[in-house]
């Protein structure tokens, strides 16, 4: 994951996972379930863990219906990052296709991007390779 802690400052009791998924609409619900049970392992208050289980799941929904095309899913990769120490948990929703045609920047249309801006104490959308949206949360 890029940079999940903040600058000039190391972390050393953060716990992180990674998981990957096919990007078929029934796997929304498997990653806010990921989220879900890694936050509450990290003593995420509950309103907290909602609020990023929802942004996660803009996320997730983003690269399952617009990443690729409709004939075959491919990845999508969850990765979640807690640091107890700094009080902030960095998220990250990656997949290999490509900001649709027409897309000139990513936040032209719906309100995703708007709830996850809400939602995320930082928000960062990279399509370099793929699409990787990071975002962080103060826990
Ligand atoms: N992972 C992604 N891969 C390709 N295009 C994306 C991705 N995420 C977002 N987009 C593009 O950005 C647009 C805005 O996303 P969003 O704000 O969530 O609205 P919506 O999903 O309702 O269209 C999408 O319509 C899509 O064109
Ligand atoms: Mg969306």
């Amino acid at each position: 994951m890029a940079s999940p802690t903040p600058a000039n400052s190391t972390c050393d009791d953060g716990v992180a996972i990674a998981r990957e998924f096919r990007a078929e609409p029934r796997h929304a619900a498997t990653g806010r379930g990921v989220v879900r049970s890694f936050l509450e392992e990290c003593a995420v208050r509950p309103e907290r863990i909602h609020e990023v289980m929802t942004a996660a799941g803009e996320a997730l929904t983003n690269a399952i219906e617009h990443a690729y095309p409709r004939s075959g899913g491919g990845p999508v990769m969850l990765s979640i990052y807690c640091c107890t120490e700094h009080r902030i948990i960095a998220l990250q929703v990656r997949d290999r296709g490509k900001m649709l045609e027409g897309s000139d920047t990513p936040e032209r249309r719906g309100f995703g991007f708007l709830i996850m801006r809400a939602l995320a104490d930082a928000i960062s959308i990279d399509t370099a390779d793929g699409t990787a949206v990071t975002m962080l949360f103060r826990k």
